[in-house]
């Protein structure tokens, strides 16, 4: 099927990762400008807000995508960002040439190569094969403007980091913001997968019966009450055990301001494309970045805050921190056990103005 390059650009930038699957954005057209925003009307209070760093993560993978398959294309495009001007949120402007804007691409066979549409999140147990040095050092030399990246493969900073994780899950599990936003985000089932968002429960690993229990903690009624008896730190336990087993942890560190997070969305998206393009599976873990975020804020419930504190201050010290830079992701790398089921994307007449 033949397309436009805005077309194009635009089931590129779809590809891109969210936090939950959620695919907080919308695109449209005009001339030659594609234009990336939030969407309001379809999340507002189901996720992560407008200017929060999960988001704006998301909108740099958005941007990162479309400039891979432009530059797949031959085409040069420019960006820019810019406040919408009545509520102050970012927006992604891409300009596209305009002798380019009309012609026409074989999207099947221009993007049937590129590693872009292969990036996928991999849940699953990994094995215990160390990763060839001849790959991690290509790995170090990634950067994008006041975003980089630090390596944890020593058996002591792995053991820090899972620390670290577990510290900062035991709190998300007694938060009931984000807990419903997971509820909200759950496929069960195969037909409420096929709607294209949210998380399928497939893709996550969980023992026999695992999806049933889920289903019944989901409700926040039944969460809260169970963790009186301490089901927060079982819960924490399961969700980085993995991160203990890695071979290899990678931090994503940057500044806070927007452009800052940008940059890192750009350069969180380009790692996760070379190595699952070498076949190194990616299972990213926002749970400490979040909590830290949310410390900043004030979101975090009083008495859990002294612990968030000493996630605060023992990340800055794990990860060599200066003043003006923050942890913004954890990605676990290693070799996959299986491949896993493809997370869905929206149809874009969901996603899109056309
Ligand atoms: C900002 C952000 C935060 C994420 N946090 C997590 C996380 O904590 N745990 C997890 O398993 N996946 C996490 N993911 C991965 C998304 O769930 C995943 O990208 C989405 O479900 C789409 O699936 P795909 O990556 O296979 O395309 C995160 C992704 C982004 C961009």
């Amino acid at each position: 099927m033949k397309q436009t390059i805005i077309h194009s650009l635009i089931l590129a930038g779809r590809q891109a990762p969210s936090a939950d699957n959620s695919q907080p954005w919308r695109f449209s057209h005009v001339d030659n400008r594609i234009t990336v925003e939030y969407d309001t009307e379809r999340l507002a209070g189901l996720t992560f807000g407008a200017n929060e760093p999960a988001t704006l993560l998301s909108l740099g993978c958005v941007l990162e995508n479309m400039l891979q398959a432009a530059d797949f294309i031959g085409v040069e495009v420019g960006w820019y960002l810019e406040d919408e001007l009545s509520i102050g949120n970012a927006v992604l402007h891409l300009t596209i040439p305009l002798d380019c804007v009309h012609n026409e691409y074989e999207t099947e066979l221009t993007f049937s190569g590129h590693p872009l549409f292969d990036r996928h999140t991999n849940r699953f147990p990994y094995r215990s094969t160390l990763i060839p040095v001849s790959i991690m050092p290509d790995i170090n030399q990634f950067r994008e403007g006041t975003a980089r990246i630090k390596l944890l493969d020593t058996p002591k900073e792995i053991k820090a980091v899972a620390a670290l994780a577990r510290q900062a899950s035991e709190v998300r599990f007694q938060t009931q913001e984000v807990h419903e936003w997971l509820a909200h985000s759950l496929r069960f089932t195969r037909q409420e997968a096929a709607k294209g968002d949210g998380l399928d429960i497939a893709t996550i690993p969980l023992p026999p019966g695992g999806a049933l229990f889920m289903r019944y903690i989901m409700d926040w009624k039944w969460m809260s009450r169970l963790n009186r008896l301490g089901a927060y730190k079982l819960m924490a336990a399961l969700d980085v055990k993995p991160i203990e087993q890695a071979p290899i942890i990678i931090a994503f560190i940057g500044g806070s301001a927007r452009e800052d997070i940008i940059n890192v969305g750009q350069l969180l998206t380009r790692v996760w494309i070379d190595l699952n393009s070498k076949g190194i599976a990616v299972h990213p873990y926002y749970v400490v970045s979040d909590q830290l975020q949310r410390l900043l804020v004030g979101k975090v419930p009083a008495q859990l805050v002294s612990q968030i504190d000493k996630v605060a201050a023992q990340s800055a010290a794990l990860l060599d921190l200066q003043e003006h830079e923050c942890l913004h992701m954890l990605l676990r790398i290693g070799y996959p056990t299986r491949d896993p089921i493809r997370s869905k994307r929206l149809p874009l007449e969901a996603i899109c103005n056309m």
